[in-house]
């Protein structure tokens, strides 16, 4: 609910267990006054009247320095980080008495001039395709107008309301009112206050098979920044934050704040203790080599900071970011089925070895053991037997498909499986045809060296005529043959960004992948898209709004992956979350592990399998397929139920998580031991979610029984029988309600 007190100006965003409230001051300042947990019962009459109950800000304070405006200007603030700095070209009317006329002015002072409560308002770069996510009912957005006072200038401040999971998406609208072109230097998406204090910081780092490496730590006075620099969103960062005081808060338990960025390309976090202690987040575009042009009247609408509080730990923010992004990001049209098929993915079983036979073969062999989509990967177009040519050419090569790719999808779907096929729209190979025609085509700065990186470059998406040319080249293929699935990859970082976009070039080649993703899932409805990059390079709210699941990281090792998906549990679902089984002597890391690891580590997401499955005998084929079975029994309460970290890596050597329908009659139970010593005794983890009263029978991947209890000894003693196993040991079970 939004709820505007007009005697004190004050608004209050009330959700189902927190609130947000702010007021326009004496001076028309826009000031932040509190985001909190809903105190409930009478006490909620504060929030409504604002009369009390909030630290307001001394607006006589020295400097302004410390005034929490709810959007935070370089003008009104000008030495702590600020979310807008602006340049204006337009002297006022009247110069004062020893003003001189110099250009540009940079300051910008915003005031109230108004609000609008709305149920139709988008952030920049939603969706244009067109298929709905799970949920689309009514949401209000509250948009606040502010005005700067002498420039015509006006910023239209929006909050977007999903109550049932406490979140506010927060963006931001930019408007030129003037004659005169208007350069915004840094613009993030919204600012946030904390409480003071609100300073242990949980984020992830990592590299190229090492995503989702998560770190805590407890920040210092001053700035701590997270960023990509890459055009990509990154394997280094994830543009998502997890803020609570130290020791206030733990898996279950305390007041979190967390916020998630729905945008896939130079994205920045600053968040600055000051010295007050303080804490304010500045979220959006990358001020790194920024630039972006009002053109008189022009309009710009910034994508969203999607950002809640959860008074349930990490584990109720992660469980809200989940649900909201299940129910409101990802696409969801109606389709066969409700459920992430299995996929099989060829690259590690054949890489560039590709052929008609080869592929078939496999193919035959998946669909045996229960694989629903068959994805082919690099190497069937142009000239790309190898890394070093043919990216840009997206057309079927002869050498490979004499008869095109035909006859391997008519067997594929007579198997019963769905198609899909890798691409990576966004580069080129230097030996390529077209590059041969257009050498102008990639981002490049004149008189200096195209730096190659696995012998690519990147196509300039500023030039419009190119983003035609790749969306015409997939639709080409889609328009041909029956592609279900797209696997949409993107492997390498920019280097020299030179475009004829200038410096909007970062922001311009998200919004062509987007508008390419965006044409082609509205042309062809039945396309499901994967968004990979290089493993996990672009997973963020602003892909996952056009995709359908994310390729996690290039690291198919189960013991890495348990840490990897650990980390990527933080903000995304396990819906949309790729994990593949792949050979027992891993590819990337020689280890070896047993199936049953990979498998109980591979279902934790959307189960996919990358194994050579001509490497196999029987045996092996037929525990595939069992697996495969108990995955499919399964995989709806995976994919659509909440998690619960019950046992988290960094603490306790392994991982035990727990998926449960909201209704709590079924839930997954899901082991994997990482660091194993003689001596650790494993005393059985509690479960969570479970009906107190309901009686339960645990089965395994045979629906053999192990366990019958009732959920509320589940809830209190856990499922026995871990204790004292080996290193690398695992294992996965299905409670049901009887
Ligand atoms: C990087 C991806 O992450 C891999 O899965 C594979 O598709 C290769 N690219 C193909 O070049």
């Amino acid at each position: 609910m939004i709820h505007f007190n007009p005697e004190t100006k004050t608004f209050n965003l009330l959700l189902k267990s927190s609130y947000y409230a702010f007021q326009a001051d004496a001076e028309n300042c826009l000031v932040h006054l509190g985001w909190g947990p809903r105190p409930g019962g009478t006490n909620e009459e504060f929030l409504l009247t604002g009369k009390s109950g909030y630290e307001t800000s001394d607006v006589e304070a020295f400097e302004r320095q410390t005034r929490r405006d709810e959007l935070i200007t370089f003008g009104d603030v000008s030495y702590h980080e600020v979310s807008l700095k602006v340049n204006f070209s337009t002297l006022p009317e009247t110069l004062n008495p020893g003003e001189f006329p110099h250009l540009p002015i940079r300051d910008v002072r915003l005031r109230y001039a108004g609000h609008e409560i709305v149920t139709t308002a988008q952030p920049g770069l939603a969706p244009t395709h067109g298929q709905p996510p799970a949920k689309s009912d009514i949401r209000e957005t509250l948009r606040v107008f502010l005005q700067d006072p002498v420039q015509p200038f006006r910023v239209v401040l929006c909050y977007r309301l999903t109550p049932e999971h406490d979140i506010i998406e927060r963006w931001c609208e930019l408007e030129n009112l003037g004659q005169e072109l208007i350069t915004i230097e840094v613009c993030s998406f919204a600012t946030l206050h904390l409480p003071n204090g609100t300073c242990e910081l949980t984020s992830v780092t990592g590299a190229w098979g090492r995503e989702f490496t998560p770190q805590r730590e407890r920040l210092p006075l001053g700035l701590r920044i997270l960023e990509s620099r890459t055009v990509q969103t990154s394997h280094a960062a994830n543009p998502f934050f997890l803020l609570n005081r130290p020791g206030q808060a733990w898996e279950e338990s305390g007041v979190v704040y967390f916020g998630l960025l729905a945008y896939s390309g130079n994205w920045r976090i600053a968040v600055e203790q000051l010295s007050s202690l303080d804490v304010r987040i500045h979220a959006g575009y990358n001020p790194f080599d920024f630039e972006l042009k009002l053109a008189p009247h022009q309009r710009h609408v910034t994508p969203a900071l999607v950002c809640g509080l959860s008074c349930d730990g990490w584990g109720g923010a992660s469980r809200r970011s989940h649900a909201f992004t299940r129910e409101r990001v990802l696409p969801r049209p109606e389709r066969d089925s409700s459920v992430r098929p299995v996929l099989y993915n060829s690259w590690e079983a054949t890489y560039f070895d590709l052929s008609v036979a080869g592929q078939i073969e496999l193919a035959r062999k998946a669909a045996a053991i229960g694989v629903e989509l068959f994805c082919v990967d690099d190497g069937w177009f142009g000239a790309r037997r190898t890394d070093h040519a043919g990216l840009g050419d997206w057309v079927v090569s002869p050498a490979v498909f004499p008869e095109g790719l035909d006859p391997l999808i008519a067997e594929v779907n007579r198997l019963g499986m769905k198609f899909g096929l890798w691409v990576e729209p966004e580069m080129i190979n230097p030996d390529s045809d077209l590059y041969r025609q257009h050498p102008d085509w990639v981002l490049h700065f004149p008189g200096r060296p195209r730096t190659e990186a696995r012998h690519q470059l990147i196509l300039d998406f500023g030039r419009t005529e190119v983003v035609e040319y790749i969306f015409q080249a997939l639709d080409r293929l889609l328009a041909q043959y029956p592609i279900e699935f797209f696997k949409w990859d993107m492997n390498r970082y920019a280097r020299e960004p030179g475009s004829v976009a200038g410096k909007d070039i970062w922001r311009k080649h998200v919004e062509g992948v987007y508008t390419i993703m965006d044409r082609l899932r509205q042309k062809y409805p039945k396309l499901d898209i994967q968004s990979c990059s290089g493993g996990g390079g672009r997973i963020d709210l602003g892909i996952l709004a056009r995709t359908d699941q994310v390729w996690t990281s290039d690291n198919t090792d189960a013991l890495d992956r348990i840490r990897i998906q650990e980390g990527y549990s933080l903000a995304y679902p396990a819906r949309c979350m790729e994990a593949w089984v792949t050979h027992a002597h891993n590819h990337q890391t020689g280890r070896i592990s047993p199936l049953s690891l990979r498998f109980d580590v591979a279902m934790r997401g959307a189960l996919g399998i990358g194994a050579s499955l001509n490497e196999l005998d029987e045996t092996e084929l037929a525990e595939y397929a069992s697996y495969i079975a108990f995955y499919k029994r399964i995989r709806h309460v995976i994919q659509d139920g909440d998690l619960y970290r019950l046992q988290r890596l960094e603490e306790y050597g392994a991982s035990v998580i727990q998926y449960v329908l909201p209704n709590g009659r079924e839930a997954v139970y899901s082991i994997a031991v990482r660091e194993h010593q003689m001596g650790w005794f494993r005393p059985p983890t509690p479960l969570k979610g479970l009906d107190p009263a309901a009686a339960y029978v645990v089965l395994d991947r045979h629906g053999a029984e192990v366990y019958r209890a009732s959920g509320y000894e589940l809830m209190t003693q856990g499922i026995r029988g871990d204790a004292g196993q080996g290193v690398a040991y695992s294992r996965t079970l299905y409670v049901k309600q009887i």
